[in-house]
């Protein structure tokens, strides 16, 4: 998809095959719909007199032009109240919009949506949400499919009748970057577990080292994890065929002396729960146990696609979770690379065995702030559901700012509190720490275990369990929430 960008200019002059313009309640036209509508002898007018169309949002309305336009067709787009219409009202404007012109055989739109929105911080966000939403609407996985049916749209423009009040061309390469990334990360944890193992998500890494100058990878493998000392990591790897791999992406966007952002991320590829099985019913979506690891992947192709100037480091733990003789059982103990010693009551309870020496290890690049994202736990899908994730943080700050990059993106996620009360649930009789908390507080007591292991840095965790996927499709969240953040970050050291 090719998207691009017009200003200062008439949608009576556009050669385009749809045309898309705003009409709000009241029937009031925006200034592009006036202007096609003072072209084409009132055909927007002499339609809504008809009083079939109020305006509100979710509303929507062909119309073929016979004269005064060079574009075949016009889709207007109902957007509510013009003074309410911002960010979140774009989200829903802009799906409506991106799914009845793909409906057509259309190849190129213009969008004039974002024309009337006057701040610009509205502007700005509005402009992000309008590119994610066409890619969403536009996104299929359908490699496996021998009927592939594909979208006809190629060229998406968004224009502005006037000057807009934000530096649209940042936007937009924000905007694509952004897409992008969440393509990738929806790739990847879409392909079956057969197909994405931990090798491939190495391979995949590598792939993007190549693509980009700033981006360079590395890959541990169990036997340098060995040697490091990641007891706990390879504790979930080794009763799995496939070997585990420790994946570290560094994007360099600024010079040496400046620390890194540090993103952290569960890949498991495949989790049947181990010896402490899981139950058949939807097993297969256990395939989407990598969508940290992926998400923090796409976050790093969005860095290098917008060209950031900060540094950032990712590690993915990539392993599969297999019950077999080589498999942990309940009760095992092992010796993190921090050098705690864990029981392992539960081998479901993987993911924060593989992110805790990978949550170590990333303290050796002297990181700014640590985030982590994981889907963790059945527990957060009870308390927020599939719209919001879960942030846990040792840092308020930090988990102030995620929120904000979350709303600011309509990637929203929520805080959840830790404290030494809930810690207790995770006491093991035998070594230092359990691995699991009880059947309370799920989500909590699993980022209580994480924050054992990230006391030496500004950390925070983001669980995604009920928002990297939906249905049978993955999301690509967080990707855009954590690239809202970098961006955030950026200019914040842009400016100080
Ligand atoms: N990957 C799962 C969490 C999960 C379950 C994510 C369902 C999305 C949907 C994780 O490894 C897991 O199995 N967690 C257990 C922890 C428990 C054993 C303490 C869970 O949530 O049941
Ligand atoms: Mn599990
Ligand atoms: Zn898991």
């Amino acid at each position: 998809m090719n998207y691009t960008l017009l200003t200062s200019t008439s949608p009576v002059d556009i050669e385009s095959d749809c045309i898309i313009v705003s009409i709000f309640e009241d029937n009031k036209l925006s200034t592009a719909a006036q202007k096609i509508d003072d072209a084409s002898n009132n055909i927007i007018s002499k339609f809504l007199n008809l009083s079939d169309f109020s305006g509100e949002c979710g509303q929507f309305h062909m119309l073929y032009p016979e004269t005064g336009m060079k574009c075949s067709r016009i889709l207007l787009i109902g957007c509510g109240k013009e003074n309410k219409f911002s960010q979140e009202t774009v989200c829903s404007v802009m799906k409506t919009a991106s799914k009845e012109v793909t409906k057509t055989s259309s190849t190129s739109v213009t969008v004039f949506l974002l024309d009337t929105l006057s701040e610009r911080i509205i502007c700005e966000q509005a402009m992000r949400q309008a590119i994610l939403t066409y890619a969403d609407t536009l996104y299929e996985f359908n490699k496996y499919k021998s009927d592939k049916k594909e979208s006809h749209l190629e060229h998406v423009c968004i224009a502005f009748t006037t000057e807009p009040p934000c530096d649209v061309e940042t936007i937009l390469e924000q905007g694509k970057g952004i897409a992008k990334g969440m393509h990738l990360s929806r790739d990847l944890a879409n392909q079956p577990s057969n197909v994405c193992t931990p090798t491939f998500i190495a391979e995949t890494a590598e792939s993007l080292g190549r693509q980009y100058d700033r981006i360079t990878v590395e890959v541990l493998e169990e036997s340098d994890m060995e040697a490091l000392g990641m007891g706990s990591f390879l504790s979930v790897s080794k009763g799995s065929e496939e070997a585990g791999k420790m994946v570290v992406l560094q994007y360099k966007g600024s010079d040496e002396s400046s620390r890194p952002i540090a993103l952290v991320g569960k890949g498991v590829t495949f989790d049947t729960g181990g010896i402490s099985l899981k139950p058949g019913a939807s097993m297969d979506e256990m395939k989407f146990d990598m969508c940290g690891a992926a998400s923090v992947m796409g976050t790093i192709n969005a860095c290098a696609e917008m060209e950031l100037p900060i540094n950032v480091v990712a590690v993915l733990a990539a392993a599969e979770n297999m019950p077999s003789s080589k498999a942990s059982k309940p009760g095992d103990i092992v010796t993190s690379m921090s050098g705690k010693t864990i029981e392992i009551l539960n081998t479901d309870a993987e993911g924060r065995l593989v992110l805790c020496d990978a949550l170590t290890y990333v303290g050796r690049y002297n990181p700014e702030v640590v985030i982590d994202t994981a889907t963790l736990t059945g527990a957060c899908i009870v308390a927020l559901g599939h719209q919001i994730c879960a942030v846990l943080s040792n840092d308020d700050g930090l988990a102030k700012e995620i929120m904000d990059a979350g709303k600011e993106i309509n990637d929203a996620a929520w805080q959840l509190p830790m404290s030494e009360a809930y810690r207790k649930q995770l006491k093991s009789a035998f070594a230092d720490i359990g691995n699991i908390g009880g059947r309370s507080a799920g989500t909590i007591t699993a980022a209580c275990f994480l924050s054992e292991f990230t006391k030496d840095y500004t950390w925070a965790h983001i669980d995604i369990a009920g928002t990297a996927w939906t249905g049978k499709d993955a999301t690509g969240r967080p990707v855009p929430l954590l690239s809202q953040y970098l961006i955030n970050k950026s200019l914040h050291i842009k400016n100080s």
